[in-house]
């Protein structure tokens, strides 16, 4: 207990002059900063990473659906492995949106793309996502200030008959630590020189025009811990950079993408959704991608998306893991947190 003896003094609306703080030990130890205590906490930041022979867990949707303790453990898990698969969800449009209602009171994130979007091979494709081409790994919406924490892919129809169109997913953070031990040149200058992210669409019911500017990778400026970052080649502008940095950009990302493209990858992890799976990943740590596809005459591969806020997630994981586990999830807050 803390007692302030001249409490009005310090301009607090209290008509008493003292006051009583009632500060729990738990409350006081989590507030250490000293060089053991940080220590301890960079620890929990560090989740492992999931490999190539450890997949995604799988989750009951209908659990996670009923239960705050089911909830809590998707959350958990999204914070500290990146992903999960939820099996056994209905085959309706509209039940990714009901999922993140479970996060976010409004619904999925609004985007330039909707609420939610359906991802299907079409005639004249938007997007090249909306063809039967492969998309290499990447994050999406990287051209916003705040990308979405989170994105929900819910296969609806896989027929047999579409070969290929397997998903695939790549821990950056992992990767990042990998360019760091075996080129810690290149990784110093993906952290300092900014690329360039853009979304220019006039030929679009809603036209869209943004950029955005910021480098690769973002660390801990104290720890240097692996915080965030972006990486989408097909929505990366020509590199904005004076001719004295331009040779050093290209070099480190060129060094960079090879370890992110290569096929043996043990950070690489592919697999084929079936109908009914709601993939449900960090879109801030985890690279996801898709191979290519060819479908027969009448055979459909369609998958309904949607995203959730970072500030959605953070608040939901949080509230929800103090109330089921009676403590906070701490690698949450490496969503581009500096601390501790
Ligand atoms: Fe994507």
């Amino acid at each position: 207990m803390v007692e302030w003896k001249d409490f009005s003094a310090s301009g607090a609306s209290s008509t008493s002059a003292s006051h009583v703080s009632k500060l729990t030990t738990s409350w006081l130890r989590s507030q250490r900063y000293d060089p053991a205590a940080v220590a301890q906490k960079r620890i929990r930041a560090m989740p492992s990473p999931l490999l190539r022979t450890s997949p995604p867990p799988v989750l009951p949707f209908e659990s996670l659906m009923q239960s705050e303790e089911a909830l809590c453990n998707w959350l958990n898990t999204l914070a500290d492995s990146g992903a999960a698969i939820i099996s056994g969800a209905p085959l309706e449009q509209g039940t990714v949106a009901e999922l993140a209602k479970k996060i976010s009171p409004g619904g999925p994130m609004q985007t330039i793309y909707g609420s939610t979007w359906q991802v299907r091979a079409d005639e004249v494709p938007i997007n090249i996502a909306y063809s039967t081409v492969g998309l290499c790994l990447h994050m999406d919406l990287v051209y916003y200030e705040s990308p979405p924490a989170l994105q929900f892919l819910h296969c609806m129809r896989f027929d047999s008959q579409v070969s290929g169109g397997e998903s695939t997913l790549l821990d950056y953070f992992a990767a990042a630590e990998q360019l760091r031990a075996t080129d810690p040149n290149a990784f110093r200058t993906l952290c300092q020189l900014p690329g360039s992210f853009q979304k220019i669409h006039y030929n679009r019911e809603n036209p869209v025009h943004l950029i955005n500017r910021r480098p690769h990778i973002w660390v801990n400026p104290r720890t240097d811990d692996v915080i965030g970052g972006l990486w989408a080649p097909p929505f990366e502008a020509p590199p904005m950079l004076p001719p004295a940095d331009m040779e050093r950009y290209l070099e480190a990302y060129a060094t960079f993408a090879r370890i992110l493209e290569d096929p043996d990858s043990q950070l690489r992890l592919t697999f084929r959704l079936k109908p009914g799976d709601i993939l449900t990943f960090s879109n801030r740590r985890m690279l996801h991608g898709r191979m290519p596809f060819v479908q027969q005459p009448g055979a459909v591969r369609h998958l309904e998306g949607c995203y959730v806020a970072a500030e959605d997630f953070i608040s939901t994981l949080q509230r929800t893991s103090l109330r089921v586990r009676g403590r906070m999830n701490e690698t949450g807050l490496m969503l581009g947190s500096h601390l501790p």
